[in-house]
Order: structure tokens, then C-alpha cells, then sequence
């Protein structure tokens, strides 16, 4: 959790201008934050656009108890994406950030996300695709090792467009933004759509990567190049808004 919060804040810094640049203010109605974590986002997009009213869910119990707590003025659930516990047509705005890359049967949840967006209703999917990781090849190799461990697809986002546009969705915007670990750890830079974490953020970003088993080998291998040799990288983070 601690983690995914820091992860969060960061997104934050470019969410802020991506949304202000579709008009998110504008929107209306009822929302969905769908696999919302530890309820950073959620709470965010909820200050910046006080219209919508958010309901949120997470297929873990935990996240969803301390989100509960935490962030009451947001109705909490606990529910699968891939079969959500909400009735058809009945969001206007939907938000899934970070959730595809993690969850089997991606397909099952586009297709939820279709029955329960109403006619016109909007979708932002907001998702790293790790094809598109550049950096040294002991970065790639660890990538590449994880990417066969993960029970999910770290590639699900070169899918996602064509699964939307086969269940009626119509893509409205794109946007990639970028980042990498060439900036400063006081202080992340934002040069949108890019953002410059430093040295120590970028590696703790990477550390989900460390902990299957098998991949000790090569995490530690990058870890020594890293800390000697000022490894940089950057990834995409695929930002897609469609509508139903
Ligand atoms: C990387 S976190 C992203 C959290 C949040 N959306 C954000 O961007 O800060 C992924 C979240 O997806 C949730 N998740 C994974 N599989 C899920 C599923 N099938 N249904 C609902 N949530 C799921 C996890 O429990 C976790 O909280």
C-alpha cells in the first residue's frame, strides 16, 4: 500500500494537466473509480471535479477497509472488475487505473465496463505497457523474466484498443506519458507528458519486479549496475479515453 500510494501522488502530477486538457471538469453525473487501491486517485479526481459523485471498488478487502475509513464520501465495495456488482447502464464516468496489467481474463472487464457505462459515457484506462520499458539490457532482461512470472499480461495495452472498439467503444483521445529516472529525488519534474523522478524514486517504482520467485538473480544484478552505474530508463504509461 505504501507503495501504491507514492506511486499514486506521482501519477497525480500528470493527471492533473491530462485532465484539465479533455475537460474532466465538465463531467456529470456518476462515477466509477474500478480497481482503486488505496483510494489516492479516487479521492483526487473527486476534489477536481465535485459534480460526479464516486462509488469505488477493489477486489481486495483490505484496500477497500481502510478506503472506507479513510475516504468516507466515496461509496466503497468490494467486487471483482471482471463481474462487477453494479447495475447495467449506470455510470457515467469510469476510471481504471494500473488494474489491466494485473488481472487474467482482461477482456471480462472491458466487457463489464461496457454493460455498466450508460449510452454516451465515458471511459479513461490508464495503464504502463512493458514492451515499451528502454534501458540498458540487464533492465530489459528483468523486464522480460517478469513478464513470463506474472500470472496477468504486461503487454495487455497493445490489446486494449481493438477489445474497445469490438464491444462499441469509440477511442476519444490517447496520450502516453512518460517516465524516467533522470530527474531529481527532492522534487519530481513535470514536463507534460513527461515526469523526471530521480535515481532513488525511479528504483522504488521497480521493486514489485524484485519480489517473485525467480527473480532474485536478476534483480540483484540490476540492483548492483543501478546503484554503480546510474542505470536511466524510461517507460509508457498508455492513458486511452473512449466512449460507449
Ligand atoms: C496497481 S494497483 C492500482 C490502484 C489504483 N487504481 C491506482 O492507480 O492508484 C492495482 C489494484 O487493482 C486491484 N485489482 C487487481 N485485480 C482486480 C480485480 N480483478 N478486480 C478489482 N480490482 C482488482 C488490486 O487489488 C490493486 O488495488
Amino acid at each position: 500500500m505504501p507503495r501504491l500510494s507514492a506511486q499514486a501522488n506521482l501519477l497525480k502530477l500528470l493527471l492533473e494537466p491530462y485532465l484539465d486538457s479533455i475537460g474532466y471538469e465538465k463531467e456529470v453525473g456518476t462515477a466509477l473509480d474500478a480497481g482503486a487501491g488505496p483510494g489516492v486517485l479516487t479521492s483526487f479526481l473527486m476534489k477536481k471535479n465535485p459534480n460526479l459523485k464516486w462509488m469505488a471498488c477493489d477486489i481486495s478487502e483490505d484496500m477497500v477497509q481502510y478506503c472506507k475509513l479513510v475516504y468516507p464520501k466515496v461509496d466503497w465495495k468490494v467486487s471483482d472488475v471482471r463481474a462487477l456488482d453494479y447495475p447495467d447502464n449506470h455510470f457515467d464516468f469510469i476510471f481504471n487505473s494500473m488494474v489491466l496489467i494485473h488481472i487474467k481474463e482482461p477482456e471480462k472487464a472491458l466487457k463489464e465496463f461496457y454493460r455498466v457505462l450508460k449510452p454516451g459515457g465515458k471511459i479513461l484506462i490508464h495503464c504502463p505497457n512493458d514492451k515499451s520499458f528502454t534501458g540498458p539490457q540487464v533492465l530489459l532482461d528483468m523486464v522480460a523474466k517478469h513478464a513470463t512470472i506474472h500470472p496477468a499480461d504486461r503487454f495487455v495495452m497493445e490489446k486494449v484498443p481493438g477489445i474497445m472498439e469490438s464491444l462499441g467503444f469509440q477511442l476519444k483521445h490517447r496520450t502516453d506519458f512518460i517516465a524516467s529516472n533522470d530527474g531529481n529525488d527532492d522534487k519530481p519534474m513535470v514536463d507534460y507528458p513527461k515526469i523526471h523522478l530521480g535515481m532513488m524514486t525511479g528504483w522504488s517504482m521497480m521493486s514489485f519486479m524484485g519480489h517473485p520467485e525467480g527473480m532474485q538473480d536478476l534483480y540483484s544484478k540490476l540492483q548492483s549496475e543501478y546503484m554503480s552505474n546510474r542505470v536511466k530508463f524510461t517507460i509508457k504509461l498508455e492513458t486511452h479515453l473512449y466512449q460507449k
